[in-house]
């Protein structure tokens, strides 16, 4: 190779490499009540300035963990100089991450296909799978399972995907509901997985003791990806902008920015689309903020199937505990999470059977999580899932949990594979727990 051709080279790499590393992750950390107050104005202007919020901070003790594009970042960076607000930079190249874990990708991974026996119901939890792959197995699981599995599907999207889920435990209309979703946020890619994984517990095993006894009172309904546009969607690119996509696609919708231009976007935040105190607090009238609220309580066809799922003659009063998975920050949380220190009038229960269910999971490899509050936590926000099913569908047991990783880990939704497993296993030691406690009060 001449020496021209290989100067070439390096720099056509070099150009590229460059122009990757657009997108970087800061974490700013408050040293008082004006900082934090600061921040907040930031927040609140996210999507005039192009920012990505990955985590938000309670108060002056908390820190933010922020995404931005850095090819439009002076105004952030001169905000954090301005203000005099620290931060750390966490990640350099977030598109540079994506790929790193794609190409890590164990053999295994790579061709799951080799020992995919269509004729019995296989799926590989080492991996990440397309929503298509999720509806194959649990199709594949009734004509394994005929007598205890049954396919269900509560509705469509925008797009037109059905939003598809299983019950497991026969349709027995006696006994307890224990409702089960995940990935109502798109990015939030282990929540679907490890819905999945519980019903693999409960199907593959229905005969041991355990199992036995909560499937004799409890029929499981478990829909594990709620938003598959979204997930879809995220799954389409390494683009940051794609893969921390959290909204549903629904179609376009436009507002006037502080420039007077017209700004218009897809997509609303599910879990503010709920009816329960919404628009109240952390949400936005701004089609393009990732905390879009929507136009009206139930706009949107996955929070209307979840409602009209709940609210059906099927279930309907006879549904003891919902849980709703999401990522990350390893929070046991339970209602209500519109403003702080609100909490339903049994609220002991909730809170005990919460602790004990985090110490059950924390059991399995040492993971910690607290327990308390979406409010109390992490920040007020009224619309959430969670708190329509306490409040309105009036189920006993609910929760929302935020999985790995710890909110401190720098890569937060970009969790690794190797993490699925440990992860799914743990929290199925705390859903346990949560279903003893239906059997309790039958
Ligand atoms: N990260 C979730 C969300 O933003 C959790 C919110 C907790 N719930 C709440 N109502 N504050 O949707
Ligand atoms: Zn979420």
């Amino acid at each position: 190779m001449s020496y021209n051709t290989s100067l070439l080279i390096f720099l056509c790499f070099s150009a590229v490499s460059l122009s990757t590393q657009s997108f970087a992750v800061y974490r700013l950390l408050p040293k008082s009540q004006t900082d934090f107050q600061a921040i907040q104005r930031l927040y609140k202007n996210a999507t005039d300035h192009d920012l990505n919020f990955w985590k938000t901070g309670k108060d002056k003790h908390g820190f933010w963990d922020v995404m931005v594009d850095m090819k439009n970042s002076k105004y952030f960076l001169d905000f954090l100089q301005v203000n005099d607000i620290s931060y750390i930079k966490t990640i350099d190249d977030v598109e540079g991450l994506i790929t790193k874990h794609e190409n890590n990708k164990t053999l295994s991974n790579m061709f799951p296909r080799l020992w995919d026996d269509s004729s019995s119901a296989h799926y590989d939890f080492h991996t990440y799978g397309s929503y298509q792959r999720m509806t194959d197995w649990m199709k594949q699981l009734v004509v394994k399972y005929p007598k205890m599995v049954q396919y269900i599907s509560i509705g469509k999207t925008t797009e037109g995907r059905n939003i598809d889920g299983v019950e497991i435990g026969g349709d027995s209309r006696t006994k307890k509901i224990f409702w089960i979703d995940g990935g109502i946020h798109a990015r939030e890619w282990a929540a679907p997985h490890t819905a999945l994984f519980f019903i693999h517990q409960l199907t593959s095993r229905a005969n041991e003791p355990g199992i036995k006894k909560l499937l004799n009172e409890i029929t499981f309904v478990v829909v594990p990806c709620l938003n598959p546009d979204g997930y879809e969607f995220t799954r389409s690119s390494t683009n940051p902008h794609v893969r921390l996509w959290r909204k549903n696609r629904s179609k376009m919708q436009c507002r006037k920015d502080i420039w007077g231009r017209n700004r218009c976007c897809r997509g609303v935040d599910l879990n503010r689309n709920f009816d329960f105190h919404f628009r109240e607090s952390g949400t936005s009238d701004d089609p393009c903020s990732e905390i879009y609220q929507g136009p009206s309580p139930f706009s949107e066809p996955e929070a209307k199937a979840v409602r009209d799922a709940l609210l059906s003659q099927r279930y309907k009063g006879r549904t003891d505990a919902y849980i709703t998975l999401h990522t990350y920050s390893q929070i046991w949380i339970h209602p209500y999470g519109h403003k702080k220190d609100a909490y339903p009038g049994d609220i002991k229960d909730l809170y005990e059977v919460g602790k004990k269910a985090a110490q059950a999971l924390k059991r399995v490899y040492g993971t910690k999580y607290v327990v308390g509050s979406g409010a109390d936590t992490l920040y007020p926000a009224s619309g959430g899932s969670e708190d329509w099913a306490k409040h309105e569908a009036k189920v006993k047991f609910v929760y929302l949990l935020e999985l790995r990783p710890d909110e401190k880990n720098w890569d937060g939704f970009i969790l690794d594979e190797k993490e699925l497993i440990p992860t799914a296993r743990e929290t199925w030691e705390g859903v346990r727990v949560v279903a003893e406690a239906v059997l309790d009060r039958i």
